[in-house]
């Protein structure tokens, strides 16, 4: 629903989803299952729970960012690997050496394109730029984890590099939740179409791909791939 970029469809289908989890609460409070979703509706704090708009907030967060998020990781890792051969031929032949790569791949090329707002306490000088206290601030994942600043030759794929400290999961209280999750279905993914495919290769020019025009989540439309032997 993010992927889509028109404002009124967005709007459209953030309610959709907001609806249909409304429904499905409704339902599983008549007849509760052992899932998430029902943990979540008895879950406690005191004698506090959830209230039914926290409860709708937190069902499509966990779906949005669950979802989109890794969906389209997976998507331009493939692509990244894909344009060079030799990483993709090593990663094959030793694909324990996947976890390793992750977080570059993560710093390379991030599925969300800006952490979620922050807003100033006080007045700050970022960059040259005065910024005064109470102001919205969102920051462009993509360009800090290509800050030349912070990582030599950033705009390269080094699979030497310790990228750990890139932003792709954000930073602070807010740092994504699924971080250890993701990187856990990504190694999943990347693993078994590497070794099930050994002859997998882009079926169109790399310039000729279709990314989505989006507000949060970046990624590819498609990524059309030959499986056979060339
Ligand atoms: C490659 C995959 C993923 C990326 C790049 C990613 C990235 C992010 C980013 C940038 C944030 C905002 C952090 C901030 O503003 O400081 C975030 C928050 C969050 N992510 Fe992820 N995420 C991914 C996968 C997942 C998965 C699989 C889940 C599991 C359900 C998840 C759950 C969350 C939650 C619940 C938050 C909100 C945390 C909070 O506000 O305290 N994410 N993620």
């Amino acid at each position: 629903m993010f992927t889509d970029g028109q404002p009124d469809r967005i709007d459209a289908a953030s309610h959709a989803i907001a609806g249909y989890m409304t429904g499905l609460i409704a339902r599983k409070r008549q007849d509760s299952g052992d899932s998430l979703l029902d943990r979540l509706i008895v879950a406690r704090y005191g004698a506090d729970r959830l209230t039914e708009n926290e409860l709708v907030s937190l069902a499509c967060l966990l779906v949005v960012a669950g979802h989109e998020t890794i969906a389209n990781f997976i998507g331009t890792a493939l692509l990244t690997l894909l344009q060079r051969p030799g990483h993709l031929e090593h990663l094959r032949t030793h694909p324990e050496d996947i976890p390793r790569l992750l977080d570059e791949l993560l710093r390379y090329d991030s599925p969300v394109s800006t952490a979620t707002f922050r807003f100033t306490t006080e007045p700050v000088c970022l960059g040259g730029t005065d910024i005064p206290a109470g102001i919205p601030v969102q920051v462009a994942i993509g360009a800090a984890n290509r800050d030349p600043g912070r990582y030599t030759e950033p705009d390269r794929l080094d699979p030497g590099r310790d990228a750990v400290g890139h932003l792709s999961f954000g930073h602070g209280i807010h740092r994504c939740l699924g971080a250890p999750l993701a990187k856990a279905e990504a190694e999943l993914a990347l693993r078994a179409v590497l070794t099930r495919f050994p002859h997998l290769r882009l079926a169109v020019p790399a310039d000729q791909l279709t990314w989505r025009r989006t507000r949060l989540v970046r990624g590819l439309a498609a990524l059309p791939v030959l499986t056979g032997s060339p």
